[in-house]
């Protein structure tokens, strides 16, 4: 049918987001950075708690929001709940970003922010992260000095998993006196590094939070937003009234109140991570260091029809090659029996067909 709407300049100009591939719940689920080992059982147990009455209201929010808050360190005018991480980035454009005004990222990183930015008609003002995936700090600092609105930085950064040092961050912080610095932690607690202390220093800096990763709460979506009073009293004027159903409330409180799962699964990642980089080192593939919950690997020129195979038999991993480069993947770590078995296809593949990986360079 021909539609003759009044849509959005951005908009028009915009194709439809391709949804993420479905039917993933019985594969070797190793391209979300989810948390395959699932969440704390309280979870379960506090959610089957909820009553006809509760599900029926509008939930309230003040009383859970302190005790989370509370869980970080933090008074509840500090701390915003969102609708998952993805809300906690886009409420940014909602607060400071007028169509045509620039927003500054280090690519590769998280897509999310280069699509609110289209999506809301802003200039994207890009640096690459280095051939090694170095963090391109000096450009950063030149560029904010056109005083972008929002600079956006994954940290660890997704997909490359790299880490600021915390002497880059306040170099960083220094220089953005007329920009928000929007500190994606949705992968903070698998680094060891938060930047939320900073916050009662630096006014400009906005951390951003997810339940999706370490709590493994990826399908009930929430986030939060912490800063500052002052600064996180004006991103507040541009929130709905409701963002963040009961549900995802009271699973965030059984997970955060089961410190010792989160902290086995975050014990057991960074293990595994450091044997499954081993590994593929041994096999000749390329590794970045990585401080999140994934790991980016360099298969060479081989590595498409490699992850094809792997597909095929139903493990799933994130290629990189259009974005990164030819062979270039991120590889969620799962469980042990998971990248067991990711390993043992890989090492099969590798001997019916070696393909050339990159040189071992350290
Ligand atoms: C860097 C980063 N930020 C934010 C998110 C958003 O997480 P969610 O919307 O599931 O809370 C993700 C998810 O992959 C991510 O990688």
């Amino acid at each position: 049918m021909k539609v003759h709407l009044p849509v959005r300049k951005a908009i028009l100009n915009r194709r439809t987001y391709e949804a993420p591939a479905e039917g993933r719940s019985d594969k070797v689920r190793l391209d979300f950075n989810e948390n395959t080992s699932g969440c704390s059982p309280a979870v379960r147990r506090a959610l089957a708690k909820l009553t006809t009455k509760q599900l029926a209201m509008y939930p309230e929010y003040q009383a859970p929001t302190r005790r989370i808050a509370r869980h970080f360190g933090l008074r509840p005018e500090e701390f915003m709940l969102t609708n998952g991480g993805d809300d906690a980035l886009r409420v940014f454009f909602d607060a400071f970003v007028d169509s045509g005004s620039s927003i500054l990222i280090c690519e590769p990183t998280f897509p999310m922010y280069r699509y609110y930015a289209e999506i809301y008609g802003a200039r994207i003002a890009v640096l690459r992260h280095g051939r090694d995936m170095e963090f391109p700090l000096e450009g950063l600092i030149a560029a904010l000095r056109k005083k972008p609105r929002v600079l956006f930085i994954a940290n660890p950064n997704n997909p490359t998993g790299t880490l600021l040092q915390k002497e880059e961050l306040r170099r960083i912080l220094k220089a953005a006196t007329h920009t928000a610095v929007v500190m994606d932690e949705a992968y903070g607690e698998f680094s060891g590094f938060t930047a939320v202390p900073w916050i009662r220093k630096y006014p400009q800096l906005f951390v951003a939070k997810t339940f999706s990763k370490v709590a493994g709460l990826a399908a009930l979506r929430l986030g939060a937003v912490i800063a500052c009073e002052d600064s996180l009293a004006l991103v507040r004027r541009a929130m709905p009234p409701f963002p963040v159903n009961l549900a995802a409330l009271v699973a965030a409180e059984a997970a955060l109140n089961d410190r010792a799962t989160m902290q086995r699964y975050v014990n057991g990642v960074k293990q595994l991570r450091a044997w499954f980089a081993a590994e593929l080192q041994k096999l000749g593939v390329k590794t970045y260091a990585s401080a999140a919950n994934f790991l980016l690997a360099n298969f060479g020129p081989n590595g498409p029809a490699l992850f094809q195979k792997l597909e095929k038999q139903g493990i799933l991993l994130r290629e990189r090659s259009k974005d990164i480069g030819p062979g270039f993947v991120r590889i969620t770590i799962g469980t042990q029996s998971e990248m067991q078995r990711l390993l043992k296809s890989i090492r099969k593949e590798w001997k019916a067909q070696p393909w050339t990986a990159t040189p071992k360079r350290n």
